[in-house]
């Protein structure tokens, strides 16, 4: 590990930010919060820009799901929370979208760009915090995008979450399902070594790494009941996607979505790499999992999918 930083120049902070950095097996991670172990660098940039762009074709051209222009459109001075906003796309592009809004996006690495809208603006901490630094009622919407992996209490973040948003206010949650499927099957189907072996063996790796760093990665496919549990959301709506992975489908739609992801994942294997060393995986081992995974995501015969879970809600009255 050192202190060294990459230059990414068009960050903003980039010179005085050091201290939010560390190196680790040669990609550059955030040292606010230990428990996410995904990269915060270029390649983490482009991978995070092609799921941006994903979503928007899953979500019919836009970046949100949900009653997002009713619950925006009254009112002088609406004000939008993005939690864990990585590099700022969603932020930035809330406020290109909606002329009259505030957007806050929160994220422990100053990653996110230097250029942006005077009505976005961007806030360093970690957002593990029981107490997050603003008053109850603060926001109109609050947006949490796939986060959950470096979330280590996710019930009391979902009601820190229910203080901040006003009554009548809307969440937006999406996450990635960690879970794989090859055909339709899931994983657990596929026994004695059939199958995209080489894929499952990797998405169950990264999950007990995961699980070691105290994450709860059942997160993403109980969105819904973890929302209802907090008892402060109502008109919980919530959808699981279906995201190919690859080159295979006909319908030119899907096949981008499909495309967009196999590259999105084609950059996350290595960055799985300082994770599993820094957890204790041997380097050959680790090398022979990503690798084995490669093959499969460039070479396999089975049609690779996986989910994504959607939830919005509104914040019950007081
Ligand atoms: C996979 S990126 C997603 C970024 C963005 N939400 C998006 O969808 O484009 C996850 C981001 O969450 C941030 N993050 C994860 N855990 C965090 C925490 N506890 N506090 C603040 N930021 C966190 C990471 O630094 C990273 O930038």
């Amino acid at each position: 590990m050192s202190a060294d930083v990459d230059d990414d120049d068009d960050c903003y902070q980039a010179i005085e930010a050091a201290q939010f950095f560390y190196k680790l097996h040669g990609r550059r991670f955030g040292s606010l919060n230990t428990a996410y172990m995904l990269p915060v660098d270029t390649d983490e940039f482009k991978r995070s820009s092609l799921f941006h762009r994903l979503i928007q074709f899953m979500f019919n051209g836009r970046v949100y799901i949900g009653p997002v222009k009713e619950t925006l459109q009254f009112g002088a001075y609406r004000k939008v929370l993005d939690l864990g906003t990585g590099r700022g796309f969603w932020a930035v592009d809330m406020c290109d979208l909606f002329s009259w809004v505030y957007v806050t996006g929160v994220d422990a690495a100053p990653i996110q760009f230097n250029e942006v809208p005077p009505r976005c603006r961007f806030e360093v901490w970690d957002i593990n915090t029981p107490d997050m630094p603003y008053a109850a009622d603060t926001f109109d919407l609050i947006h949490a995008r796939c986060v959950h992996t470096g979330i280590l209490n996710y019930p009391r973040f979902l009601s820190e979450i229910g203080r901040l948003v006003r009554p009548g206010g809307l969440v937006i949650l999406i996450e990635p399902d960690l879970r794989q499927l090859a055909d339709d099957q899931p994983e657990i189907e596929y026994t004695f070594g059939s199958g995209p072996r080489g894929w499952f063996t990797l998405w169950e790796t990264y999950r007990s790494c995961l699980v070691s760093l105290g994450i709860d990665v059942t997160v993403p496919q109980r969105l819904g009941a973890l929302l209802e549990q907090t008892g402060l959301f109502e008109e919980i709506n919530e959808y699981t996607g279906t995201i190919p992975v690859g080159f295979y489908p006909e319908d030119p739609r899907i096949l981008t979505v499909g495309q967009l992801q196999w590259m999105a994942y084609d950059l996350l294997l290595p960055g799985l790499k300082p994770m599993f060393l820094h957890l204790g995986l041997r380097e050959a081992r680790v090398d022979r999992i990503i690798k084995d995974a490669q093959q499969d995501l460039y070479h396999t015969e089975y049609r690779l999918t996986s989910h994504l879970h959607v939830v919005y809600a509104l914040r019950r009255p007081h």
